[in-house]
């Protein structure tokens, strides 16, 4: 009885505790998430530690990453220039946003770093330069970002937070390669070969690009070019100034490549056969090459019709249908 007491007195005290917090900021907890990808060698999905993965964020982001209402003309959404149906890219130069929560090296020249919070805080910011008042004014949103973050004043934290949430779901690990290597399907002969040109010394690709991600968070000089007309073509040397940085580029993920050309940071392969083309027969060897580029003496990997052709149908096994019709990634 007198423990009942007690118990009873306890929750008195909770309750006066919570009747102290204003009632305005009083919200629902939305449901936490855990992404799972289910693949062998896939990273962990990076947590961060103001931004809890929920229901109500990536729904928020996925809104968001659709809406022109963060372009402050209203003229473009994220998906005007990042289309799903090309692994979220389009023309030239377009990076496509394609298992971008695993990276913390971002933009051609690799001048974003940090977390994929910090490359949305850029995005809205700097690149958008989002009008705060708009999303400030809309009662739908008040309401959304209420529910997502509990708050009553929408900040830009608070959109790339949202966007960042929706970034960490667009995952790609069910194209043909990602089956055969779980021992769903199997390759043909040619695509073997073209795997085995891949990850050996032949083709010389996967130190780079490398598996399961197809890429490796880090800005390499591939030997394109030897001079570096435009701001564009400097790379990471916009970074650190530093001319050892010159023509330096963030590795591309392969994952969907067969439909993000025009291919390199300034779209001049049209085709993945001009592309073979080049790191066979056209890598210019210079003081910045990255020593990754083991042929470049010779001017390339070197090879033959043949396996040019296998690699390009190894690189095709990278197209993940399933993610590019993904529903749950589509405009809500
Ligand atoms: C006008 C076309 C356009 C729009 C609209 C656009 N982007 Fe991009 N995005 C690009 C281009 C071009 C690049 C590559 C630029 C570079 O790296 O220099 C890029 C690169 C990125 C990257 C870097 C990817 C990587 O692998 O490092 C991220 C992240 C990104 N965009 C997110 C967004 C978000 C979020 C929005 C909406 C708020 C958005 N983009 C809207 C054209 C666009
Ligand atoms: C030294 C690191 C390195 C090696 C080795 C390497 N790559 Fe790349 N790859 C890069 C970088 C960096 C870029 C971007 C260069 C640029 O835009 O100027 C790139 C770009 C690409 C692109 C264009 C992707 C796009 O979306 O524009 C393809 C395709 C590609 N590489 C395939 C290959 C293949 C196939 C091999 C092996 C024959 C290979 N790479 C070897 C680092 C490397």
């Amino acid at each position: 009885m007198g423990r009942a007491l007690g118990l009873v007195a306890i929750l008195a005290l909770f309750t006066g505790l919570s009747a102290c917090i204003p009632p305005e900021t009083e919200c629902e907890t939305p449901m936490p998430v855990t992404i799972e990808v289910n693949h062998p060698g896939f990273p962990k999905v990076p947590e961060h530690p103001e931004n809890q993965l929920t229901d109500k964020g990536i729904a928020l982001g996925r809104k968001l990453y659709y809406d022109p209402i963060l372009h402050p003309e209203g003229k473009q959404s994220c998906s005007s220039c990042h289309l799903q149906e090309k692994s979220f890219s389009s023309d030239a130069i377009v990076l496509p946003h394609v298992n971008l929560g695993f990276d913390h090296l971002y933009l051609w020249n690799g001048s974003i770093q940090g977390s994929i919070e910090d490359a949305m805080m850029f995005e809205v910011n700097e690149f958008f330069k989002t009008d705060l008042a708009k999303l400030n004014a809309s009662t739908d949103y008040m309401a959304l970002f209420k529910d997502a973050f509990c708050v009553d004043q929408i900040e830009s934290k608070h959109v790339a937070y949202a966007l960042a949430q929706f970034f960490k779901t667009m995952n790609s690990y069910n194209a043909k390669y990602d089956q055969y290597i779980r021992k769903e399907t199997t390759l043909t002969t040619e695509e073997r070969r073209g795997e085995l040109i891949f990850f050996s010394e032949l083709g010389d690709c996967f130190h780079c690009h490398s598996a399961p991600l197809f890429k490796d968070n880090l800005v390499h000089n591939t030997g394109l070019m030897v001079e570096y007309p435009t701001e564009h073509d400097k790379g990471y040397y916009v970074v650190t100034k530093n001319p050892a940085d010159l023509g330096k580029f963030k590795t591309p993920t392969l994952r969907n490549v067969a439909l993000t050309g025009p291919y390199m940071h300034d779209g001049r392969f049209e085709t993945l056969e001009e592309v073979i083309d080049f790191y066979s027969y056209g890598v210019i060897n210079q003081d910045n090459i990255d020593p990754l580029m083991k042929q470049a003496h010779k001017g390339g990997v070197a090879l033959d019709p043949d396996d040019m052709a296998a690699l390009v149908a190894f690189l095709h096994t990278l197209t993940d249908e399933s993610f590019l019709t993904n529903p749950d990634l589509s405009r809500p």
